[in-house]
């Protein structure tokens, strides 16, 4: 620990003040005293204290009411209570409160230290802990959702919305969108993220263990069964996500809809109903509208889930997001196998860019890392791409007419292909100053074929351009 501990000292006899102040000087530590509740009050709210130590019997309160009140400033501030030894049944109610300990008059200097030293070690394992827990809620974050077209932007602005909020969401996308994802931003950017995300998948399940799995059972005798929770009383204060929700049978629809309803569930094989304080956020790639005109999902469930609705698009529209999503990816896969980071050639991300991704996200980020485990040299290639995505021809054979561009006879592939190129090429020559050696490092080709480029696709250098650098 870099700085001095700070301790708070409050007790209104003046004597046993000064000699507790000494014995922390002795030690080291900054001090600040207080005779006054009040003045306690103040100096907290002014520094940032590691440890407070507090006389029970004040004139203007008790070491309880003080502790409660300091801790409504900082909830990890460590408190210990000075009492006489008559009175250790209250230091104990104390310690059951959250004090970290207490301490019978006269101050042992030796037990002050011992205890103190404790308190600051388990002072920063708890902000150790609530960082980790941090860095984990930062991962869903908008920083690791990639997407920069304009139909994400609405995404991103939706979830945004809906994470100030508890209204119920439902989130709709083809597979692979990034439904989950999408409903973990909301949770972990709301005021419930310090509470549980819990993820149910209804389509795995048959409909009586899906209902068990939901609501919980109660233990019963004759079948030998053990009482389990449910994920909506795991969820409590928390967010329940209700994942493939297009694919629940009927009556575990209308359980569900019940539930929702009166914010309450009973346990199967129980009648007794326990209150649920749970935010829902529900996801399918089933298209509902169809579903309920075939009679397979109910309309009031439907219009019960969908307060806020959030449909992300295809990946086939929004194309211009995949170098993007490429670079994430080949970041992700590096970091997490603790690998040298890997380039890609244009030619390969014109490749993954032509074709139809039915899977979506999570079938580049596979073929990503296909390329990464099968590519030996610094640089991904098309010949590293799986040979389905190469035999691609860049609209899916029974897939809906796309937005996106596309790709029919060859001379028009060739000049996408060109174009992009060329903007990769620019924009790698204006990121390193028109240098066309560090442009074409940068973009893991040689000088030579740098060179032969800009020729071929009749790029213009500008300003005071050279091939050195
Ligand atoms: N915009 C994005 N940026 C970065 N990664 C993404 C993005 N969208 C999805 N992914 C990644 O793609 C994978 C699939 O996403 P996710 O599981 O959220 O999809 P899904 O819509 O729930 O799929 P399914 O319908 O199959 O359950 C995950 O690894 C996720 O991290
Ligand atoms: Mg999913």
């Amino acid at each position: 620990m870099a700085d001095r501990e700070s301790i708070l000292v409050v007790d209104d006899d003046l004597n046993t003040l000064k000699m507790v102040e000494q014995f922390l000087l002795i030690k080291k530590y900054d001090v600040t005293t207080c005779l006054t509740f009040r003045d306690a009050l103040r100096e907290l709210g002014k520094g940032s204290f590691s440890a407070a130590v507090i006389d029970y019997f004040m004139p203007d309160t008790t070491g309880l009411k003080m502790m409660k009140a300091f801790h409504k400033i900082d909830p990890e501030l460590a408190v210990m209570v000075l009492t006489a030894s008559r009175d250790i049944k209250i230091a104990v109610e104390t310690i059951k409160q959250g004090a970290f300990h207490y301490l019978v008059k006269p101050v042992d200097p030796d037990e002050l230290y011992i205890n103190l030293d404790k308190a600051f070690k388990n002072r920063s394992l708890v902000l150790e802990n609530r960082r980790l827990k941090l860095d984990l809620q930062d991962k869903y974050k908008f920083n690791d959702i990639v997407g920069e077209s304009g139909r994400m932007m609405e995404v991103f602005e939706m979830t945004m919305r809906a994470a100030k909020v508890r209204s119920t969401t439902l989130v709709i996308g083809e597979t692979g969108s990034g439904k989950e994802l999408i409903a973990r931003a909301i949770h972990f950017n709301s005021d419930r993220a310090g509470g549980p995300f819990i993820g149910v998948n209804c389509s795995a399940l048959p409909e009586s263990l899906l209902e068990a799995e939901l609501f919980g059972i109660e233990k019963n005798v004759a079948t030998g069964v053990d009482a389990r929770i449910g994920k909506f009383e795991a969820a409590n204060n928390g967010t329940l996500f209700l994942d493939e929700i297009g694919d629940m049978s009927p009556a575990t629809q209308s359980k569900v809809l019940r539930a929702m309803q009166e914010r309450e569930i009973e346990r199967v094989g129980s009648h007794v109903s326990r209150k649920v304080d749970i935010r829902i956020i529900a996801a399918t790639n089933r298209d509902l509208a169809k579903a309920i005109e075939e009679k397979e999902f109910r309309q009031d469930l439907f219009y019960r889930l969908n307060v806020l609705m959030i449909s992300l698009p295809p990946l086939r529209d929004r194309s211009g997001d995949i170098p993007k999503l490429i670079d994430h990816f080949l970041a992700k896969y590096s970091s997490e196998n603790k690998m040298n980071l890997k380039e890609i050639d244009p030619e390969a991300i014109a490749k993954l860019m032509e074709h139809h991704w039915p899977g979506n996200v999570r079938e580049l980020e596979n073929s990503i890392e296909r390329a990464y485990v099968m590519c030996d040299e610094d640089s991904i290639g098309v010949r590293h791409l799986p040979a389905y995505i190469l035999n691609s021809t860049g609209a899916a054979p029974f897939a809906p007419v796309s937005s996106g561009p596309t790709a029919e006879a060859g001379g028009a592939l060739e000049d996408m292909v060109n174009d992009y190129e060329r903007g990769l090429i620019l924009s790698a020559l204006e990121k390193n100053d028109w240098k066309q050696n560090r442009a074409a490092g940068g973009m893991g080709i040689s000088e030579r074929s740098m060179w032969y480029k800009i020729k071929k696709l009749g790029i213009e250098i500008k300003k005071g351009s050279s091939k050195g650098g």
